[in-house]
């Protein structure tokens, strides 16, 4: 895992034996990880219904459950989800927003970014970590689309992380265009490359109307046993 793509500075620092036992493919906690962190902690209120997508290793989720009303994550990665499950977190497996069908106070994720060629592929779980297509944005495109239909209306907000490896004013463009406003609220600079959080709510103006990802499908359910 160490050989494969970096995420800026921060792949030499992760612990080479992962997470423990059955945790191979896991995400280990990571610059990007402790940014989110931070500004989800500043960010979550108690009455807050809280989706982590992607979760991981679960810090952040286990970080907010006793800060919230509810917190569920998810991840497409089964094992990430085994441990969090012993731990008492409620877990979800599912691609993105597919088979959710609640909305959400705050939506929290650090997605795979890495701009990915084809031959540059990881094999397992843990190439969802990285693996963010040609762009980087294509799991983010994806989120974005999806993003507006889960937020409860009026309070409903999202943090992501961007990196400037993917694009951050393609993102911008791409969330705008989906009738979100976007506001950066963490930033850090790093050798390689620039992280930022970004803050999305719905654009009261847009109106759902405005919202192309409205009935978006991903043509994949993982809500299969974990
Ligand atoms: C960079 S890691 C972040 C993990 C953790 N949230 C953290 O900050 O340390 C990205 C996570 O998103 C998950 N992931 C990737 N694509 C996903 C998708 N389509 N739906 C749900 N989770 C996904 C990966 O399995 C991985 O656990």
């Amino acid at each position: 895992m160490m050989d494969g793509p970096r995420r800026g500075a921060r792949a030499p620092s992760r612990p080479a034996g992962g997470l423990g036992e059955g945790t191979e493919g896991v995400y280990p906690p990571a610059e990007d990880t402790h940014l989110l962190l931070a500004a989800s902690l500043k960010e979550v209120a108690p009455e807050d219904a809280v989706l982590e997508i992607g979760c991981g290793s679960g810090i952040i989720s286990k970080a907010l459950r006793h800060r919230a009303r509810w917190v569920v994550a998810t991840d497409v990665n089964p094992a990430a989800l085994r441990r969090l499950r012993r731990e008492g977190v409620e877990v979800l497996r599912a691609d993105l927003f597919a088979g959710i069908r609640g909305r959400f106070d705050l939506v929290l994720f650090n997605p795979p970014y890495l701009p990915t060629e084809e031959d540059e592929v990881l094999a397992g779980w843990i190439n969802f970590a990285f693996d963010g297509g040609k762009t980087g944005r294509e799991t983010i495109g994806r989120f974005l689309e999806g993003l507006r239909d889960r937020l409860v209306p009026e309070r409903g907000r999202a943090l992501l992380v961007v990196s400037s490896l993917s694009g951050p004013d393609e993102v911008e463009e791409k969330a705008r265009s989906l009738g979100l406003t976007v506001e950066v609220v963490a930033r850090e600079r790093w050798f390689f490359e620039e992280l930022l959080v970004v803050r999305l709510s719905p654009t009261p103006s847009a109106g759902a109307g405005g919202c192309p990802g409205r009935g978006f499908a991903t043509g994949r359910d993982l809500r299969e046993p974990i």
